[in-house]
């Protein structure tokens, strides 16, 4: 099949690559480029697990298409953590308050709510749970996770 030529900023640094017009987008982004953050999970759209941030929305890189990344700017965990005031601070508390165990529903749910604190800085449990809603975690359940990012947003 024909490959297409595309290039985007990925975590800041601009990438050119040829792509198939089937290629799915985790999929470039971990196997050819070495991102492994987004993880593949359901490869349908439902557990959230692939999130990554694209032209400042969250968005689920099972169901993008390679393609269409082209020229946009994309920022997954390995670059958040630095260049997004919220991701590290909730690295931090995910990791004090133990709020996952396996840690693979755990980049998308943090991206997801960076997301949110970069919206409202101030979000409540409510805001938190909707926000973090398309996320799924089979192992910590989600009352850890919720008081993570509340201890986040207020700082303790
Ligand atoms: S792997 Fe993308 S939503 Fe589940
Ligand atoms: S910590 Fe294992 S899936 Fe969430």
């Amino acid at each position: 099949m024909k490959k297409h030529p595309i290039s985007f900023k990925l975590n800041g640094e601009k990438v050119s690559i040829e792509v198939e017009p089937s290629d799915v987008l985790v999929d470039v982004l971990r196997d050819r480029l070495g991102i492994k953050s987004p993880k593949v999970g359901c490869d349908r759209g439902d557990c959230g697990t692939c999130t990554i941030i694209m032209d400042g929305r969250t968005v689920r890189s099972c169901l993008a298409l390679a393609v269409e990344a082209d020229g946009a700017e994309l920022v997954t965990l390995e670059g958040a953590n630095t260049s997004r005031k919220w991701t590290r601070k909730l690295q931090e508390k995910f990791h004090s308050k133990n709020a996952f165990q396996c840690g693979f529903c755990a980049p998308g749910i943090i991206l997801s709510a960076t997301e949110l604190l970069e919206k409202n800085p101030r979000a409540g449990k409510h805001e938190i749970k909707e926000a973090i809603a398309g996320n799924l975690c089979r192992c910590t359940g989600y009352e850890p996770i919720v008081e993570a990012i509340e201890e986040t947003v207020k700082g303790k």
